[in-house]
């Protein structure tokens, strides 16, 4: 699964014509670099246990996600955000080029993910399903309104609900919405989806906890970006110290692995999977 998705990103790079000398390049820049895909994973991951033979035409749905977050990423390391040099292991966008190119590179990924659902080759009332979901839990319903309160709550402490509040919009409700998008292409129930997206908030939560642990424990080489960088952000490890964080981390796990108990096997499967993989350790 993965490896087929890294090769669909390989061949379907964004591109535009024009003359600009390098805006190409730099669309593709930050995706060339690889990460994890693991939105793009869950995605997947329920359309192979759900439906596979829908498998290729999800392929696209996978892509805008994987548009969508490394926009993020982009736009979170720019100077006015994160300040980041490095990111999966390259100079971020505006060392590598410059903050103009930096931004409007996001913003080109940020449209075309929302181009590539509009034209899935999937029943009109689907596509128009996963663009809802996807402008939803990425604009300030989830995505937005987190990276906003990370930026402007820095080096002033929220409390716990604040700090769950803040990263379950952060990034939760993407990897949450991964999974209904998943759900939405194999025309799951209504129930169904709801359960899987709840489940998806608590992959979320776990996903950023252990982005934070990484913060603290990892250096900057085997992380790919620069680390000790959360020292002025409300992070789950500044609020519950290291060790309080880890445990956050395992009951949630065991939570979610209890929770996932009520799902089809085939889908436990799946999600076991990527969990024993990226979040676990
Ligand atoms: C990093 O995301 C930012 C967070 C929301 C925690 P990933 O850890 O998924 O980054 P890549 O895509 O693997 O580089
Ligand atoms: C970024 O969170 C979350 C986004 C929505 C982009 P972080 O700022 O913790 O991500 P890293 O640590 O830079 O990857
Ligand atoms: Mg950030
Ligand atoms: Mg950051
Ligand atoms: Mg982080």
């Amino acid at each position: 699964m993965l490896e087929k998705f890294k090769q669909y990103l390989e061949q379907n790079f964004p591109k535009t014509q024009s003359f600009h000398p390098f805006f190409n390049e730099a669309l593709k820049w930050m995706l060339q670099a690889g990460g994890k895909h693991f939105r793009a994973q869950l995605l997947l991951g329920i359309v192979n246990a759900k439906n596979p033979a829908l498998f290729d035409k999800a392929l696209d749905a996978a892509l805008a996600l994987e548009f969508i977050h490394t926009y993020s990423l982009i736009h979170d390391d720019l100077p006015a955000m994160d300040n980041a040099s490095l990111r999966r292991g390259r100079q971020t966008l505006h060392k590598k080029y410059d903050e103009t190119t930096a931004i409007l590179v996001g913003d080109a990924l940020n449209t075309q993910a929302f181009l590539l659902l509009s034209k899935l080759d999937l029943k009109e009332s689907i596509r128009l399903k996963l663009i809802e979901t996807l402008a939803f839990n990425a604009g300030i319903n989830g995505m937005i309104i987190g990276q906003a309160i990370d930026c402007y709550f820095e080096d002033k402490p929220l409390n716990l609900e604040q700090v769950e509040f803040l990263h379950i919009h952060k990034t939760a409700r993407l990897i949450a919405a991964s999974l209904k998008m998943g759900c939405e292409i194999c025309e799951l129930g209504e129930k169904e989806c709801e359960q899987i997206y709840e489940i998806g908030l608590l992959i979320g939560l776990i996903f950023q906890i252990k982005d934070d642990i990484i913060d603290a424990t990892l250096d900057t080489k085997d992380a790919g970006k620069p680390t000790h960088n959360d020292t002025h952000k409300n992070s789950f490890v500044k609020l519950l110290g290291l060790e309080g964080a880890k445990k956050a981390k395992n009951d949630k796990i065991t939570l979610c692995e209890e929770k996932m108990r009520n799902l089809d096997s085939k889908l436990t499967n799946e999600l076991g999977i990527l969990i024993n993989k990226y979040l676990k350790g």
